[in-house]
């Protein structure tokens, strides 16, 4: 079977490790110095598979981790999976928490039912730190709904009563932007956000070099070859697994696929102005900032929000002062085909 992954979403077999990322976060939660992370970076970079891998990582005898979908009642399914679990429900009971008014859990005799979710849900945190339990929620994909919205404001007051609530969270820069400037959502303008930065080209190396049994100087040429873009990485992989061997027929393929299963759609979420800045910089000598603007046709104001707003989502890289690349590999090539 071949060890490279096609697939989005799930932790890969071949996983290059993000310590540092992934230390952080745990420890900020685990310390209480940080109720929020936001995990961001472009289509394809492993922001679900690192959400997946840290929340894997939290001890379950003390945390309880809820994954919750930002297009449903996020309080009400936070309550009902809470309320799941035959533990919790002897320590809700005991609460004489009545949450019979949501259909959620039973009858408490000489109880009146809660009728207030946020009143509900807060008395339920209450409860379980009182049992030393801490509740971990995770969102993929975050998008600017009401539903979120209405979560996060609530979320934003069970904070304030010291309940041991924590929210990880991934989303592309633009979702994450809209939501946060959302104006009563101030503490997530605050939130802390990790911007995914590629994987380690000597570890892709390292890979290669031991999984396709290849030479180290030739591994570390393929792994070059990737940029470190989490998908490249899985896609270039597979296919020389499968194809035994580099050739035209695996560039061929790898190039494919990237174009097909996430350049197209990479692209039709940009805007004008974006593509017209993209195929500038793909048209460029070097990505001389002074040249890409002049190529672009834009004048200074503006052009730059649209290249900070390129550099935001990961799609351009800015490190070096007045130039800008590409981050993911081939993509300038992806832009001046379209
Ligand atoms: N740390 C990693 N090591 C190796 N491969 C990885 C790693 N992280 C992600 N990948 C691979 O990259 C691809 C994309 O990962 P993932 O689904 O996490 O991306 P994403 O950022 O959530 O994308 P989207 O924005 O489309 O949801 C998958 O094929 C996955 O196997
Ligand atoms: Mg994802």
């Amino acid at each position: 079977m071949n060890p490279y992954s096609l697939a989005f979403g799930k932790k890969p077999e071949q996983y290059i490790s993000r310590p540092v990322e992934t230390e952080k976060i745990k420890n900020d939660f685990e310390s209480g110095n940080q109720p929020v992370y936001i995990i961001t970076g472009v289509r394809g970079s492993g922001k679900t598979v690192l959400m997946t891998d840290v929340i894997r990582s939290f001890d379950r005898k003390e945390w309880i981790v809820v994954e919750l979908n930002p297009k449903r009642d996020m309080l009400h399914t936070l309550a009902s999976k809470l309320n799941s679990e035959n533990t919790f429900v002897e320590i809700f009971k005991n609460a004489k928490i009545n949450l019979s008014f949501f259909g959620i859990g039973v009858e408490i005799k000489g109880v009146a039912p809660i009728t207030d979710m946020e009143v509900a849900l807060s008395k339920m945190l209450k409860a379980l730190d009182k049992k030393g339990k801490k509740v971990l929620i995770a969102v993929d994909e975050v998008i600017n709904t009401e539903y979120m919205q209405i979560f996060a404001s609530s979320f934003q007051i069970f904070i304030r009563e010291e309940l041991p609530l924590f929210l990880l969270m991934t989303g592309l820069y633009e979702n994450v932007d809209a939501l946060q400037n959302e104006d009563n959502l101030t503490f997530l303008h605050r939130a802390p956000k990790i911007e995914i930065r590629p994987l380690n080209i000597s570890y892709i190396a390292d890979n290669y070099s031991e999984v396709l049994n290849i030479d180290r100087e030739t591994a570390l040429e393929y792994a070059k070859l990737t940029k470190g873009y989490s998908f490249a990485f899985q896609v270039l992989g597979h296919f020389l697994w499968e194809n035994g061997r580099m050739d035209k027929k695996v560039m061929t393929e790898y190039k494919h696929y990237l174009f097909e299963y996430v350049y197209e759609k990479i692209w039709s979420e940009l805007s004008n102005n974006d593509k017209k800045v993209c195929r500038a910089l793909s048209e460029s000598k070097e990505g001389k900032v002074s040249e890409v603007k002049e190529l672009s046709g834009m004048d200074t104001n503006n052009f730059n929000p649209y290249r900070k707003r390129l550099i935001r989502r990961g799609l351009i890289n800015g490190d070096t002062y007045g130039y800008i690349i590409f981050t993911l590999p081939m993509f300038d090539e992806f832009v001046m085909d379209n």
